[in-house]
């Protein structure tokens, strides 16, 4: 049955896919949900969104989206607590800061309500897919893409903003062994680096599967200048932890400004944990793990939560970090899950309730 919620209408799938979804095995991204928001750019202006059962697009070869690639993405999570109560964790900075990618990208911003109360009209739609199991949750995809038409290299006269949901498990399984980037470079100076822009992924694509053959699962990016200072990794902030303390690279135009990365630094200020934001050189990262004040070194994101990094190398050479019993990865994983899924207190004003 069609309805509408606010100005939004809804077109509900006609049948439902949940009963084929093995909730207790998911995936990261894998199973998608029955229903999509779809929000077109015509005509100078963003259309009402609408929600629709889950579907192919079909587009245009000569959509600019294939040829230049003008899109934007984020990235962000729902929560169904005990009560069956449904969460977000700060939305409106995805909201911001899938505006700022698209300011970057010549793509024009989107009303924010129709991000916000499109989000929130589509989790009631679709909130019998949002997993209750521990370290699952529904991983939200909203992104915007160029659909306008023309071999002429310049901004489309049309895009698209869609909102996809995937149930979804853990990002990596298990600890992560990241490979310090020498030679290639994931952003630069007056680049894109700081904005979800789909093409920053692409670009890394080919480092990292040299860094897979290698044995590792990630690039640490360095900085492209001179390689001598650690960045973020492909789909992380990073942090890292010299004796007590705990560093992490300040945010710039090549380093994506991680809504995980800066509620850590503020969980860390409240809890007491020393926290140094301050450029982190390649050099006292490999001293520390030759003199043993290496303790800890782990990233930070939406799908990764955070995740440990086993060990690193770097130069032909492997570095493994201490397997601690107390570790500042896994009181702050704790503490910012717990807060994400209603199960301790938010005194930082951070959750979201989808009603
Ligand atoms: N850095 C990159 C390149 C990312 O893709 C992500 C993932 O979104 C992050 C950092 C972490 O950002 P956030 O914590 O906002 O998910
Ligand atoms: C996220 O953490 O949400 C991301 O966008 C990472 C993604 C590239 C898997």
């Amino acid at each position: 049955m069609n309805s509408i919620i606010s100005d939004i209408e809804i077109i509900k799938a006609k049948t439902t896919k949940i009963n084929e979804v093995d909730f207790d095995n998911l995936k990261f991204g894998h199973v998608f949900t029955d229903h999509m928001l779809e929000c077109n750019y015509k005509d100078g202006q963003w259309q009402t969104p609408k929600v629709v059962p889950y579907q192919a697009i079909s587009l245009d070869p000569s959509s600019k989206i294939f040829h230049y690639g003008q899109s934007v993405f984020e990235g962000m999570k729902a929560y169904k607590d005990a009560n069956d109560d449904v969460w977000l964790f700060r939305p409106l900075d995805n909201c911001k800061r899938l505006n700022i990618s698209s300011k970057r990208l010549a793509i024009p911003e989107l009303p924010e309500h129709y991000f916000m109360d499109g989000l929130n009209t589509l989790l009631k739609v679709d909130s019998d897919w949002i997993p209750k199991n521990e370290g699952s949750s529904l991983y939200i995809r909203p992104f915007v893409f160029a659909s306008g038409n023309g071999f002429h290299a310049s901004p489309a006269d049309a895009y698209k903003f869609i909102i996809a949901c995937a149930p979804s498990g853990s990002y990596f399984s298990g600890k992560v062994k990241v490979l310090i980037e020498e030679k290639y470079s994931r952003s630069a100076n007056g680049g894109v680096g700081f904005a979800k822009a789909g093409g920053n992924y692409a670009g890394q694509f080919y480092p990292t599967q040299l860094a897979i053959e290698k044995g590792y699962q990630q690039v640490i990016w360095t900085d492209d200048n001179t390689h001598e200072y650690i960045e973020e990794a492909g789909a992380m902030n990073i942090f890292v932890r010299i004796n007590d303390t705990l560093i992490t690279g300040p945010t710039s135009d090549r380093i994506l400004d991680g809504i995980t990365r800066k509620s850590i630094i503020e969980i860390a200020k409240a809890e007491g944990i020393p926290i140094e934001v301050r450029k982190i050189t390649v050099k006292e990262v490999v001293e520390a793990a030759k003199n043993g004040s290496l303790k800890e070194m782990f990233g930070a994101g939406t799908a990764a939560v955070i995740s440990p990094i086993a060990g690193f190398g770097y130069k032909d050479e492997d570095y493994d970090l201490p397997e601690l019993e107390n570790t500042y990865a896994s009181s702050l994983k704790k503490r910012i899950t717990d807060i994400q899924t209603n199960k301790a207190e938010d005194p930082f004003g951070w959750r979201v309730k989808v009603e």
